[in-house]
């Protein structure tokens, strides 16, 4: 789904009794090929997403993070468009998957997509060794319900 709805974002000047600034800012993050997983004999995992965070933004994520057969969290992971960042954290019964876009001096949209234990299983393709974790959930979905921060 390519749609989004646009929202105005009303922030009132704490400086002046200058007029209310509108500006128009994203309501929906849109995540296309969502993978994660662990690499057999290694200890390399990996996190890879696209994500329109704007009808006029997309950015290409991707990070690999040290850990042996287990999905790790990621820290917060610059896109290829910098004001864009991706978190992996664990949370209880999942994972949550946390973009991060700061579209403008000071403010950010935040989104998070629950990704549950059940959409995280164990590959038996290469049994009995070399068994991995990988993310086995849609790879195409949309965040909603974003948080808007304000960094003064
Ligand atoms: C990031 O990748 C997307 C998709 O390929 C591209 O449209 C965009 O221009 C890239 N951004 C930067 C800053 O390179
Ligand atoms: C705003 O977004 C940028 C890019 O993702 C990030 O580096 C920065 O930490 C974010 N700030 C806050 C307060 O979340």
């Amino acid at each position: 789904m390519k749609s989004f709805a646009l929202a105005a974002l009303t922030i009132l000047s704490a400086a002046s009794a200058a007029p209310l600034e509108t500006r128009q800012t994203s309501t929906e993050f849109d995540v296309t090929g969502f993978n994660a997983g662990c690499v057999p004999h290694s200890s390399l995992c990996y996190f890879n997403l696209n994500a329109a965070v704007s009808p006029s933004k997309s950015v290409v994520c991707s990070a690999s993070a040290l850990s042996y057969e287990v999905i790790p969290d990621l820290a917060p992971t610059a896109c290829n468009d910098s004001s864009v960042s991706f978190s992996f954290t664990h949370v209880e019964g999942g994972a949550d998957l946390e973009i991060n876009w700061g579209y403008d001096a000071g403010r950010n949209l935040t989104g998070t997509h629950f990704i549950a234990d059940s959409e995280i299983v164990w590959t038996n393709t290469q049994i009995p060794t070399g068994t991995v974790q990988a993310y086995d959930g849609p790879a195409d979905f949309v965040i909603g319900d974003l948080q808007a921060i304000a960094v003064l």
